[in-house]
Formats: C-alpha cells, structure tokens, sequence
C-alpha cells in the first residue's frame, strides 16, 4: 500500500514503516560516542520522544544494552501498525548490527505482569542495570492494586482560561476556553502522570536485586513559562510533576545505600506526540521554535537527551540542579532573550502573521515526522507492505 498520513485533531493514524526507520537511523547517525555512560539501560517509554532519544544516546553514544518498554500496535491487515512499533524494530535492528544487546516488551507498563516480564528480562539478559529512565506519557492508568481505571485531563485548576490557540493543520490561530479540573480530575492526573509508577518499578527493580552499585533513575519533567504554566505547571499536569518531585525523594533516598541517585530531569518543550495534545502548547512550540532557531540555540529531542547525557547524568561537572535536586535542562528556554522575543510576539501573533512570527512549517514537520512522515531519502510513492520486515522482539 502507498501510506499517507492522515491526520485526526493532534493525533495522525497512519505511520510510515520506512520513514520511521529511516528517522531512527538518522537519529542514531547523530550520536558521537562517549566513554563513562551506562552500560545496561532499562527505558521505559522508549518507542519515541524523549525515550527513545534516551535509548538511542544510551546505546550508541555509551554501547549500552538496552530493554524497552512500550505501549505500541503490531500492524494490521492494511493498517499501519504505530510509528513506536516501526520505531523499536528499526532501534534494534540498528543494535543488532552493532552487536548490542536490545530488546523490547510491549504492553502496559503500569501492570504488575509487565514489570514482572521487564525483571526476568534484566536478569536472563543483563543482570543489572545502571541506568533506569522513566519516560512514561499516557492519558489512561490501570492502577495495578486496585484495579480502578484512572484517566489524566489536561485541564486549568481554580478557575476557567481564555487562551490563544493554533490549529497546527490550518494554521488558524483563535480563542479556546478551558473549562477548570473537578478535584477528581485532578487526582485522576496525578494517579495517572504522578510518581507513584515510578516508585512501584523501583520497589520491583530493587526488590529483585538487579540495581548496580552506583546505579542512576530519572524522569522528565516540564515547568515552561508564564504563557504555559495555567495549562501546564500550575494545572492538573503540574500537580502530576510536583507527584514525580516527591517520588525522586523519596527514591533517592532508598538509593542512597546503593549509592545510586533519582533524579527529576527538566527538559524543554519539543513536539511528541504527548505535547502535541495539550492546548496551548502548539502556539508557544511555534514561537518557541521561531526564536530559538533565529538565535542558535534550538534543540529536537535526540540533542537535549544528549546534552543530557553528557553534560549531567555522566558528566564530572556538577550537574545543573536547582533548590528543588531538579536537573535543568530547559536553561536555554527560558533565557531571558528567548523568553522576552516569545512574549513580545505571543501578543500579536495572528492567522495573518503566524507563518512569519512562528515557526508554523517547523512544528508542522517534526508533527509529520513523529509518523515517518518528511524523512529525507524515503520514496513516499513506493508501494510498502506494513508487516513487512521483523517486528521488535516482542
Ligand atoms: N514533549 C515535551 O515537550 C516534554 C517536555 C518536558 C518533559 N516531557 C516529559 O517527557 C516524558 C515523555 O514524554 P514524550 O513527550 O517523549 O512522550 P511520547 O508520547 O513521545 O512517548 C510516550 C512513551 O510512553 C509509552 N507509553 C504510553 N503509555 C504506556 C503504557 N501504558 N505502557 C507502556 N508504555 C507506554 C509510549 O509507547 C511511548 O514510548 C513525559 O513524562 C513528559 O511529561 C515532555
């Protein structure tokens, strides 16, 4: 079949099987390798964005083995399987021709069963692990004790927001109102976006004994500015993140006998599938993107995880910490010249003006290219069988 992309709201149904590849492996072309990363990774979320950016700089910047863990759809009969589930079958084969050890499992990563999987994994395959990131994003939990099936909402706390909004497909910049979080909408965010998961993988890892002395976890996290913190950090998300705070705490110092250390991470705002829906965000992401190109200081999710990487997690320097133990990695975001420039255009920026104030074919494409979509050297008229090739090991 000739595979389009076709777009619903923020979501595209379709994934390109040769175009993700061909993204993945332009993904690991970038990576320069370094001596004193992980050796042994587990990255669960690590079929796009920010994880798989993880997973791509922890095996082919350090030469880690790594295990994936994500929530991905094996192909149809004439139906694309998703964009993560080309992803991982293309990191692995990747691996495989380098001679490093990766695998994937996919189901829910919030189940009991899956951790279960995830540690007879880890100890028929690498032991231990040095590293463990945390790169979850999911509208929905089903907590594994109680069985209750939580649902997050992205949504203002107190009172009602009147905010500008792009539609990314249209370019139509108008007005929404976002009507306040109930108390249980909140709750349910937190059950579903909050630490408590990381802390139940901690409790398995731990309990199975197959952390490594001086073993690292971390989670990411995004506090944005004042134009994204009504829908982001001062809203249900936010109340999520300040759950993901506590839980780093509390993890650290169950750590601290390993010698280990649990980290939150700040990362800047990039387009992935979990940022593109949230409301608000697309606009800022589009003047964001505008200014910080024009400046130089730009960055996609392979060259902040790896910034990451090199400049905090592994690095002899002090990592960047703030009075909270949070490693800032969203420095060059919220500069002050960058922050001034998206405040002075946030104003002013229209459906006349916004391919010229914003970067509106900038976010349009890195949209398209979550799916495999826009990927140089991919013959997008070629006819591609969506099952073809080896799926990822599980
Ligand atoms: N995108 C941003 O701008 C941004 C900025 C700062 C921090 N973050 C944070 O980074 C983290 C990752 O977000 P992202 O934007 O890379 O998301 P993403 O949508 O690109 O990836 C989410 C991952 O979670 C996996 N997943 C979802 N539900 C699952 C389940 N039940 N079981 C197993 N796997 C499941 C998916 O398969 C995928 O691998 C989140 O904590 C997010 O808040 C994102």
């Amino acid at each position: 079949m000739i595979v389009k992309p076709r777009i619903r709201g923020f979501i595209c149904t379709t994934a390109h099987p040769a175009g993700c590849a061909a993204s993945v492996r332009e993904q690991i072309s970038r990576v320069e390798p370094f001596p004193d990363g992980p050796r042994r990774a587990l990255v669960v979320g690590g079929s796009g964005g920010y994880g798989l950016a993880s997973r791509i700089v922890a095996a082919f910047g350090a030469g880690a083995g790594t295990l994936g863990v994500s929530f991905e759809k094996a192909p149809r009969r004439n139906k694309t399987a998703t964009a993560g589930w080309y992803n991982n079958a293309a990191f692995e084969d990747a691996a495989a021709a380098r001679g490093l050890y990766a695998r994937t499992l996919d189901g829910d990563a919030y189940s009991d069963e899956m951790k279960a999987r995830a540690v007879d994994e880890i100890r028929a395959s690498l032991e231990q692990i040095d590293l463990f990131v945390y790169s979850l994003a999911s509208p929905v939990r089903q907590h594994p004790r109680t069985g209750v099936l939580h649902r997050s909402a992205i949504k203002p706390l107190g009172e009602a927001f009147h905010v500008k909004s792009l539609n990314q497909d249209t370019g139509v910049v108008d007005e929404v109102s976002l009507e306040p979080a109930t108390d249980a909408e909140t709750a349910g965010t937190v059950a579903v976006m909050g630490g408590e998961d990381w802390e139940f993988w901690m409790d398995a890892l731990s309990e199975a004994g197959v952390l490594a002395p001086g073993f690292k976890t971390v989670a990411f996290t995004y506090i944005g500015s004042e134009l994204t913190w009504p829908i982001y950090w001062e809203a249900t998300l936010g109340k999520a993140k300040e759950d993901l705070d506590r839980a780093a705490g509390a993890i650290r110092q169950r750590l601290s006998g390993l010698g280990g250390d649990a980290r939150v991470a700040v990362l800047k705002a990039v387009v992935t599938q979990a940022s593109s829906a949230i409301p608000v965000v697309p606009l800022y992401l589009a003047l964001l993107f505008r200014v910080m190109k024009s400046a130089g200081n730009h960055e996609d999710c392979l060259a902040h995880i790896d910034r990451l990487f090199r400049t905090a997690l592994y690095s002899d320097a002090p990592p960047p910490f703030d009075e909270a133990g949070r490693i800032r990695m969203d420095d060059r975001e919220l500069s002050e010249p960058v922050q001034a420039e998206v405040n002075r255009r946030w104003p002013v920026v229209s459906t006349d003006n916004v391919a010229e104030l914003a970067d509106l074919d900038g976010i349009r494409d890195d949209f398209l290219r979550i799916f495999g979509f826009g990927v140089d050297g991919v013959d997008y008229d070629a006819d591609v069988d969506p099952a073809a090739g080896r799926g990822p090991s599980e």
